[in-house]
C-alpha cells in the first residue's frame, strides 16, 4: 500500500472503532499523561530506552506479575547485558536464568531471535513492528511494545490491563474469551495512542489499570479517566469485561522417581513438544503410589532401569495450562541402569544446582536433597 493509502486506512479504522472521536482521544491522552507524570510505578526496565532492555522485559512480562519480573529482569541483564552477548550463550544458560518465571518458550524465543538479530540485523532491532514481527516470539503486542517504548512510535498494545482500562472506558461489554475477541480494542486503541510520548502513553494504560482501574474494586474516585469513562457513566463498572468462562481444569496424578546411584541421580531433559522443553526433572510415571512399581517397568524414559523399594518421599500439587497435577515422589536406589540415552543424566546434588530445572523439579530436589552441598548460582 502506498503512504497516503495507509494513512487514510488507519484513520478510516480510527473511526470505525468509532467510540472515541479525536477530541476525546487527545484529552484522554493528556489526562492519563499527566496522572502516569505524578504516579507511575518506578520499575527497572523503566530506566532505558535500549530496544532491547525494552524487549526483553516485556517477554518477561508475559503472561507473568511485574513484581515476579523485576528480579529476573535485574539478572539477566547482568548475565546478557546486550544483544550479542544473549546471542554468544547457550539456551541452556538462558533456561537456567529463566528458571521458575515459568513459559519457557519465551526464554528459547528470546535466545533464537537475538541469535537471528546478531546474524542477520548486525545486532541493530529493526525500525518498525513489520520488522520486529519476523523475529521468533515477538508478536503484535511486543513489536507495538518495543516500536512505542523503545522507537518512539505511535503504535498500540493490548494485554489485560490496558484491555480492561480501553473496554470500561467506552463501555465495551462483551466478553474475551478467544483469538480475536480483543480485536475491537486493538481498533480503539489505535486510535487512542497519541504522537508525542506514545510509549508513555501506553504504559501508562498498564498501570492504570493494575493500580486504579483494577479488576475488582476498582479506585474510580481517584481515576485519572472517570470522567470520559462510559462504564462509571452507565453504571457498568462491575460488569466490564464481562467475564469468559473457564476452561475446564484437568485433574492428573503421577509419581516422580528419584533414583539414586551413589551420591547421584538420575535426571531426563523434557523433549520437544513437552511441556517445559529443554528443561531437567525427575523422571515421572503415571498414577500414584500403588501403580509405581509398574510404571517403572513400562517406562520408556527409564529405559530398562530397575531399582529396589521405593520410599514415601512427600507429595506435591501443580500446575500447568489448565492441568492440575498431584505429585507424587518417591526414591530408591537402582539396580540395573538400563540404557544409556540422550536426555538422561546421572548428576550430584552441587551439579544439580547448575541444571535449568522445572518448577516441579527443583522442589523435589529441596525435598529430597541434602540442603548443605547446596549453592544457588
Ligand atoms: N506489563 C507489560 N508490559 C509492561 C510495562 N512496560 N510496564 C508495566 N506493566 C507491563
Amino acid at each position: 500500500m502506498k503512504k497516503a493509502g495507509k494513512v487514510a486506512g488507519r484513520r478510516r479504522r480510527r473511526q470505525a472503532a468509532g467510540v472515541i472521536g479525536p477530541a476525546d482521544s487527545a484529552a484522554v491522552a493528556n489526562a492519563l499523561l499527566r496522572w502516569y507524570a505524578r504516579a507511575r510505578r518506578d520499575l527497572p526496565w523503566r530506566r532505558s530506552q535500549d530496544p532491547y532492555r525494552v524487549w526483553v522485559s516485556e517477554i518477561m512480562l508475559q503472561q507473568t506479575q511485574v513484581e515476579r519480573v523485576k528480579d529476573f529482569y535485574l539478572r539477566f541483564l547482568e548475565r546478557f547485558p546486550t544483544v550479542t552477548a544473549l546471542a554468544a550463550g547457550t539456551e541452556h544458560d538462558v533456561l537456567r536464568l529463566w528458571e521458575g518465571l515459568g513459559y519457557y518458550r519465551r526464554a528459547r524465543q528470546l535466545h533464537a531471535a537475538a541469535k537471528k538479530l546478531v546474524a542477520e540485523h548486525g545486532g541493530e532491532f529493526p525500525q518498525t513492528v513489520v520488522g520486529l514481527r519476523t523475529l521468533p516470539g515477538i508478536g503484535r503486542y511486543t513489536a507495538g511494545a518495543i516500536a512505542s517504548i523503545a522507537l518512539d512510535q505511535p503504535e498500540p498494545i493490548v494485554e489485560a490491563n490496558s484491555r480492561r482500562v480501553i473496554a470500561r472506558l467506552v463501555g465495551y461489554a462483551k466478553p474475551f474469551d478467544g483469538p480475536g475477541s480483543d480485536e475491537p480494542i486493538w481498533e480503539i486503541a489505535t486510535g487512542l495512542v497519541p504522537r508525542q510520548h506514545p510509549g508513555r502513553f501506553n504504559q501508562a494504560l498498564m498501570d492504570l489499570g493494575a493500580m486504579v482501574c483494577t479488576p475488582e474494586q476498582p479506585l474510580c474516585g481517584t481515576c485519572p479517566l472517570a470522567d470520559h469513562c462510559e462504564a462509571r457513566r452507565t453504571d457498568r463498572v462491575a460488569e466490564i469485561p464481562a467475564k469468559a468462562s473457564r476452561r475446564a481444569v484437568k485433574v492428573v496424578h503421577e509419581t516422580a522417581v528419584v533414583v539414586r546411584r551413589g551420591a547421584r541421580v538420575l535426571v531426563v531433559q523434557r523433549g520437544p513438544g513437552e511441556w517445559w522443553e529443554g528443561l531437567w526433572d525427575f523422571p515421572r510415571v503415571p498414577g500414584g503410589l500403588r501403580s509405581v512399581r509398574r510404571g517403572i517397568e513400562r517406562s520408556e524414559v527409564l529405559g530398562g532401569l530397575s531399582c529396589g523399594a521405593t520410599e514415601r518421599r512427600g507429595k506435591i500439587a501443580h500446575s500447568v495450562t489448565h492441568h492440575r497435577i498431584t505429585l507424587d515422589v518417591v526414591s530408591c536406589t537402582a539396580g540395573r541402569i538400563g540404557l544409556a540415552m540422550r536426555g538422561r543424566r546421572w548428576v550430584t546434588a552441587t551439579a544439580l544446582e547448575l541444571l535449568a530445572m522445572t518448577s516441579p523439579g527443583r522442589r523435589i530436589a529441596r525435598l529430597v536433597l541434602p540442603v548443605s552441598k547446596r549453592t544457588r548460582t
